[in-house]
């Protein structure tokens, strides 16, 4: 007999929330045994209870995988040398913490535990230092990623960027550009000769350089803004009325980036902090606006930028300079990015370089007298300094190379390894995401490699046979060539630009750049110490270990040609 009932039976109402729709609706629920209601509550608790199961198994697959790898990582981890920790090592903890000599803590450990130390930062966090040149060298060339903290700095000032991010595959093709666009600026014989820069900053300092007295840091900062500024935006920089307002912004910038960046969320309730982002913000529409005018003159930016749309693959694939900024905002903002980067690091890098190659030239006269007979010997012919000038210049390009060694940027050179484990030639490996780094000081001191005096100042071990200044400027093709020696038993520990898959792209340009800067103004100016350098600065000149040298005021007296 059929009844009411039937229809509701288990084989008449399919168990899918289809099958429920289908019913004969709301209005006939109530009439099926047990309610359509009760099956749709059923449905949605069988449902719910599938999702949950699901999101478990997803969370302990997700949590097995990282437990295998944290496990992993101390398998591998405890096979390199390095002192007992459980889970952080207290001594680094301290020294990071207070700022300390990390150095110094390095050092300690190099000698108690080899070339190759390691030490837990935290418990999922491995740090390995590498201090033998070999494996310097091995290191630099194998781990190709960096660690998210050096282009975090970068990111938050200059937002998104493809330079100094961590991946490599994702800095390679821009990478490639800038080089060959920097390279160009140094070719000689060239229609544009753009180290006529150095000139027209020359000429345009003339009037700062007539002062009582220049502060060297504030002095050395200008020169290096003008000269990374005017390379990259060509003449357009050189007439911009903004000049003096961006180079105050990307000062305060740079000021604050690393403090900033150290946050692992950005404190966006501080009004200091907010206070930054304006100022990031203004610089951002400073550097659209000086991008616009270059583009406008035709010159460097635009082509820069065609170069990397041109040869970059995938997220820039395939652009051209005009498509790219028309159609995707994205990528005018990666341009915008990539050169506040360039800026900031170029500028705060090279003006260290050359305020501390001044202060020097103020302290040891001796050098200045020698430096300026070169410089009259290798251009008396010509009335213009040219590139092939300077590369004559051997004694400068050495003093400008050992001004770097005894000045890297910062303590430690970092990478990583985000994908693949590394396993060195010694037989050591280091696992994925391990932080690898080389203390630069304990490297480009090492008196093994450079001699009992590796903490003094002698630019002549630059023009012995035993490294290659050639190798370290790798003078481009149609200069004179760079041949000073043959063999390079240090070259590989020469570090103040890196080395290997992430080295500096700068590292050629700005030697020359800089030597060109000092030829110039040796050339033209004697510098002088200003009464008030106190004698205490020239002992620290000379000490082995503060290259960070003080701040000094010098006098630039114009010489009688
Ligand atoms: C005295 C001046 C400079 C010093 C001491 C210096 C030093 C460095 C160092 C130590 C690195 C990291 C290298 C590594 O990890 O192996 C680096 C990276 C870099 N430098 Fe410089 N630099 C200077 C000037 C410049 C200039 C003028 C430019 C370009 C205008 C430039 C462009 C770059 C770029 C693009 C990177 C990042 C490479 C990457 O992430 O793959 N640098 N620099």
């Amino acid at each position: 007999m059929a009844s009411s009932t039937s229809s509701c039976d288990s084989t008449a109402v399919p168990f899918t929330l289809l099958g429920a729709l289908l019913t004969a609706g709301p209005a006939a629920w109530p009439a099926c045994v047990g309610g359509g209601r009760a099956f749709l509550r059923d449905y949605a608790q069988r449902g719910t209870n599938a999702l949950l199961w699901a999101v478990l198994l997803a969370v302990t697959w997700v949590l097995l995988v990282r437990v295998a790898a944290l496990l992993r990582l101390w398998a591998l981890g405890s096979r390199i040398p390095g002192p007992r920790a459980l889970l952080a090592d207290p001594g680094l903890a301290d020294v990071l913490r207070t700022g300390g000599d990390i150095t110094g803590f390095l050092s300690k450990l190099h000698s108690s535990y080899g070339p190759v130390v390691r030490l837990w930062v935290g418990p999922s966090q491995l740090l390995v230092s590498v201090k033998d040149p070999t494996l310097v060298k091995e290191v630099l060339t194998k781990a190709e990623d960096k660690l998210p903290l050096t282009g975090r700095t970068y990111n938050l000032a200059c937002g998104r960027l493809s330079l100094f991010v961590s991946s490599f595959e994702k800095v390679k093709s821009t990478r490639e550009s800038l080089k060959i666009f920097l390279n160009e600026k140094l070719t000689i014989g060239g229609n544009l000769n753009s180290f006529k820069v150095i000139d027209a900053i020359m000429y345009r300092s003339d009037s700062i350089m007539s002062k009582d007295f220049l502060d060297s840091r504030s002095f050395s900062r200008h020169m290096a803004f003008n000269i990374i500024g005017a390379t990259l935006f060509g003449d357009a920089f050189l007439d911009w009325s903004d000049t003096v307002t961006y180079e105050e912004l990307l000062m305060m910038v740079a000021k604050d980036g690393c403090f900033w960046a150290s946050y692992a969320v950005c404190p966006f309730w501080k009004p200091s902090y907010r206070r930054y982002q304006t100022l990031c913000a203004k610089l951002k529409i400073l550097t659209e606006s000086i991008i616009r005018k270059s583009r406008d003159q035709n010159s460097s930016v635009h082509h820069f930028d065609q170069r990397s749309y041109q040869k970059s693959e995938g997220m820039m694939a395939g652009h051209s300079l005009l498509g790219a900024a028309e159609e995707s905002l994205s990528s005018e903002e990666e341009i915008c990015g990539n050169i506040m980067g360039l800026m900031l690091h170029g500028i705060s890098t090279s003006a260290n370089l050359i305020g501390n190659i001044l202060t020097r030239l103020v302290v040891f006269p001796k050098l200045q007298d020698q430096l300026h007979a070169e410089i009259v010997a290798a251009c008396n012919e010509s009335s213009e300094l040219e590139v092939d000038d300077v590369l004559r210049m051997r004694f400068l390009l050495a003093t400008v190379c050992e001004s770097a060694r005894l000045l890297p940027a910062g303590p430690l050179l970092q990478r990583c390894s985000l994908k693949h484990d590394l396993t060195l030639g010694s037989g050591i490996t280091v696992p994925a995401g391990a932080i690898l780094v080389v203390p630069l000081h304990l490297v480009q001191m090492d008196a093994s490699v450079w001699g009992n005096d590796a903490g003094q100042f002698n630019p002549h071990r630059f023009l012995k046979k035993d490294i290659v200044l050639g190798d370290i400027l790798a003078a481009p093709s149609g200069s004179n060539g760079m041949n000073l020696s043959t063999d390079c038993a240090k070259t590989e520990s020469f570090l103040p630009f890196g080395s290997g898959s992430r080295a500096c792209v700068g590292q050629k340009f700005v030697i020359l750049a800089i030597s060109m800067l000092i030829a110039s103004l040796l050339r033209k100016y004697e510098v002088q110490p200003h009464p008030s350098l106190s004698k205490e600065v020239g002992s620290k000149v000379d000490s082995s270990h503060s290259h960070h040298l003080p701040n000094s005021k010098i006098i630039l007296t114009k010489r009688r040609i």
